[in-house]
């Protein structure tokens, strides 16, 4: 019979999500304690199974695929994305299970010779931290929902477990934003926060613009963005002109912008998250027809609503051991990877989400 307890959280965490499920053998997951998994998901957002480095590919395939029968396509379309391109390495055997992490992999799982890079924020944020700060500090990367936003539809859950992990340091994580905020995680930690709070946390004002209102996002959304800096927060883009334009991007099919709620309704409990990927929004479609098109004043709104509810109290950065699965509700939590890694730091991750055979529900 699985057992269920809830995370420990740090001294002042006002962290609300997150369980730890004991006793449940996924490789051969009966349909009663698939129930308990599924209840446990959507009431708790975050659910960990703890020594888990011997399952198949094929069953944290078929675990994330159950959440959602009728997905099967990875998440992410290899040739619509192609920014993403360079971070995307399946197994061969299940490729909509992927590789993640950093340094060089002889052989893994039928893979050889494997190079991978952990996102540095040098690379992403305007605000780098200094070689002179060392190597004590680094930024949240970029806080997202796994999802396309462009043909593909936003997969229901996420399934990431840690094959190889460094340890043996921690490293403060700066919001660089002048709120003076800072929290102390382990080293390559996977941050979440959660879209509940993030909606409760609004005036009712603000609560009814994100009910009634909906996101629009770029077309070729994370290639079109790639180029802008991300705010030290990992919250947000700066507006600086630096997005491509629409001549330097693939072909836009206009059938594959996808215009979602900006609440996303648990199926189970039947809340209300605000779940809106910050990075590659483009317009808010408002509940009386008219449309905010200018960027600038998108960013600025939707960094004002979600910036809350990302304050270090919120945040559950995971303490990554070997054999760790987390499987989280991808329509209930934003999250993002956080570290600075050396070159001969080694992480190997398997990551698995399947595009959702049906867009999420709104109010
Ligand atoms: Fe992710």
């Amino acid at each position: 019979m699985p057992s269920i307890q809830a995370l420990k959280h740090v001294p002042g965490s006002a962290v609300d999500f997150g369980v730890a499920i004991d006793n449940v053998d996924l490789e051969n997951l009966t349909d009663d304690d698939f129930a308990i998994v599924h209840d446990a998901l959507y009431h708790h957002h975050l659910v960990l199974f703890k020594n888990q480095k011997d399952l198949s590919p094929k069953a944290q395939y078929e675990l994330t695929k159950r959440f959602d029968p009728a997905s099967e396509k990875y998440g992410h379309d290899k040739t619509a994305d192609n920014s993403i391109h360079e971070y995307f390495m399946g197994v061969p055997d299940q490729p909509q299970v992927q590789i993640k992490g950093h340094g060089f992999i002889k052989s893994f799982m039928g893979l050889q010779d494997i190079k991978l890079w952990h996102p540095h924020h040098s690379r992403t944020h305007r605000e780098v931290i200094s070689e002179e700060q060392g190597d004590a500090y680094t930024r949240f990367n970029r806080w997202h929902i796994d999802a396309a936003l462009y043909g593909l539809n936003p997969p229901k859950v996420t399934t990431l477990m840690a094959v190889q992990v460094p340890k043996g340091r921690r490293q403060t994580i700066l919001y660089g934003d002048g709120s003076g905020e800072e929290l102390d995680a382990p080293l390559a930690t996977t941050a979440f926060i959660s879209g509940q709070k993030m909606f409760n946390m609004l005036s009712p004002e603000d609560q009814e613009f994100i009910r009634t209102s909906k996101a629009e996002y770029a077309p070729h959304p994370y290639n079109w963005v790639k180029p802008a800096k991300m705010h030290p927060t990992g919250l947000s883009v700066y507006t600086e002109g630096r997005e491509k334009l629409e001549s330097e991007l693939p072909p836009i099919d206009p059938s594959k912008i996808q215009i979602l709620p900006m609440a996303w309704k648990n199926p189970v409990t039947g809340n209300l998250s605000l779940q809106v990927h910050p990075a590659p929004i483009r317009k808010i479609h408002c509940a009386d027809g008219s449309i905010i098109d200018n960027l600038k004043e998108v960013r600025d709104l939707m960094y004002r609503l979600q910036r809350p509810a990302i304050s270090p109290q919120y945040v559950y950065a995971h303490d990554w051991e070997e054999g760790d699965m987390v499987l989280f509700n991808n329509h209930g939590l934003l999250h993002t990877v956080v570290g600075s890694l050396k070159p001969d730091d080694i992480r190997v991750f398997r990551q698995c989400n399947l595009a959702a055979s049906e867009p999420p529900e709104g109010p």
